[in-house]
C-alpha cells in the first residue's frame, strides 16, 4: 500500500480509502451488515487504513456499522476515521444544515455512532448557501481546538468557497468527485488544492461500479439504488459508457496485463500523486484487487491513449450532478 500525508496533519493515510457509502443501504437498495464488517476487515488486511462515512449513509447506519467494527479490533490509534456533518434529513428528504447548533449536535451523535471519543477527519459535506461559509469554519475550528476532531475537511466545495473557509479555519482536505468518466475538477479544484497543500479525497473511484468492469446492459439494481435514476445508467448512454469500460479493459490487459479496474484506480493515483482515491465496497470479495492497484504506474503515453479511448466513446460526459442535496426548503 503506498501512503500519504493529510496535508499539515499528524493524519498518515493509505492512498486508497475505504468509501462505506453503500454499507448504510440507502440509495443502494440495502445492505448485509454481516458482510459489511467482514469488507471493513478485509480493507485491513489489505492495507487500508482510511475509512470514509457520513451520518447520511442509511442515516446513521453506516456509522454504527463502522463503530461496530472497529471497536472489535484493537485498531482504533492506527485508523483515520473520517466522517462528515451538514446533511440532515426528515421524512421529507435530506437537506444541506451547516449551522453551529447542527454541527455541535451532529458532532456528539457521530462520536456516539462510531464508539470513539474523536473523529480523524471531520468533513463538511455539502456547502449550505443558507449559512455564511466563515460560521462553519469557525465552528469546524472550535471542535479542531478542543480535540474532538484532530483534521477539518470539507466536500463538494469550488475553490472560491474553500478561500472563504480558510478566513476562519485551517482546511486539511476537501473530498470532490473523481474517476476516469467524471473530471469535472481537472481545471479549478485539483490546481487549487495542489497550490494550497489540501489533499483531496476523490470519490466515486468506479464511478458506482461502471469502472469495475462487472456490469452489464441488463445488470439489475435492487429498490432504491441510485444506478436506477442515475443519468449514466439510462437507455442510449449506459451502452456509450459500457463500451468504454470494455474497450478499457482490452487495453488494461493488452498494455499492462492488468483490468480496467486495477486501471482506473491507478489512473487516480497517478493523476493525483498526494491525493487519496475512496473505493466504495459492501462486501470482502470487493477488495480483492486492491493488492493489484500497487506496484506499478501508466505511463504518460498511455494517460494521452487512455483519456482517447473515453473521449472516443463518450462525446457528451455526464457529471455526478445528480446526487447533490437541496438546500433547507420553506425558510
Ligand atoms: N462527499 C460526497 O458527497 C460523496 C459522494 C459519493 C461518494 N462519497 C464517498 O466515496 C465513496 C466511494 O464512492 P461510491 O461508493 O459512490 O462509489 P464507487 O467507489 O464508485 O463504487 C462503489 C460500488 O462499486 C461496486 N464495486 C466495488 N468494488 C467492486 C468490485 N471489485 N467488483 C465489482 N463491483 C464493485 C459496488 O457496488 P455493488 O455492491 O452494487 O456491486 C460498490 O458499492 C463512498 O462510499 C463515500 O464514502 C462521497
Amino acid at each position: 500500500m503506498e501512503f500519504v500525508n493529510i496535508s499539515s496533519s499528524d493524519l498518515n493515510s493509505s492512498r486508497i480509502g475505504l468509501g462505506t457509502w453503500a454499507m448504510g443501504g440507502w440509495l443502494w437498495g440495502g445492505s448485509d451488515k454481516n458482510d459489511c464488517i467482514k469488507t471493513i476487515y478485509k480493507a485491513f488486511d489489505k492495507g487500508i487504513n482510511l475509512i470514509d462515512t457520513a451520518p447520511v449513509y442509511g442515516f446513521g447506519k453506516s456509522e454504527e456499522i463502522v463503530g461496530e467494527a472497529i471497536s472489535q479490533t484493537s485498531l482504533r490509534h492506527e485508523l483515520i476515521i473520517a466522517t462528515k456533518v451538514g446533511l440532515e434529513w426528515t421524512d421529507d428528504g435530506v437537506y444541506r444544515n451547516s449551522t453551529k447548533e447542527r454541527i455541535l449536535k451532529e458532532v456528539d451523535d457521530s462520536l456516539k455512532r462510531l464508539k470513539t471519543d474523536y473523529i480523524d477527519l471531520y468533513q463538511v459535506h455539502w456547502p449550505d448557501p443558507l449559512v455564511p461559509l466563515e460560521e462553519t469554519a469557525e465552528v469546524m475550528a472550535y471542535l479542531l481546538k478542543d480535540g474532538k476532531v484532530r483534521a477539518i475537511g470539507v466536500s463538494n466545495f469550488t475553490p472560491e468557497q474553500m478561500s472563504l473557509f480558510v478566513t476562519e479555519s485551517q482546511l486539511h482536505s476537501n473530498q470532490p468527485p473523481y474517476n476516469l468518466f467524471e473530471r469535472g475538477i481537472d481545471e479549478d479544484i485539483i490546481p487549487y488544492c495542489n497550490e494550497n497543500n489540501i489533499t483531496m479525497l476523490l470519490y466515486g473511484a468506479l464511478c458506482r461500479g461502471l469502472l469495475s468492469g462487472k456490469l452489464e446492459l441488463n445488470s439489475e439494481f435492487k429498490g432504491d439504488d441510485l444506478r436506477n435514476f442515475d443519468p449514466k445508467f439510462q437507455p442510449d448512454v449506459y451502452d456509450k459508457y459500457l463500451l468504454a469500460v470494455q474497450r478499457l479493459d482490452n487495453y488494461a490487459q493488452e498494455k499492462y496485463n492488468k483490468s480496467v479496474l486495477n486501471l482506473s484506480v491507478r489512473w487516480m493515483l497517478d493523476k493525483c500523486r498526494n491525493d487519496i482515491a475512496l473505493w466504495g465496497a459492501r462486501r470482502p470479495d470487493q477488495l480483492e484487487e486492491v493488492s493489484e492497484i500497487m506496484g506499478w504506474h501508466i505511463d504518460d503515453e498511455s494517460m494521452l491513449e487512455i483519456e482517447d479511448i473515453v473521449n472516443s466513446c463518450i462525446e457528451d460526459p455526464i457529471g455526478p450532478e445528480f446526487m447533490a442535496p437541496g438546500p433547507r426548503p420553506n425558510l
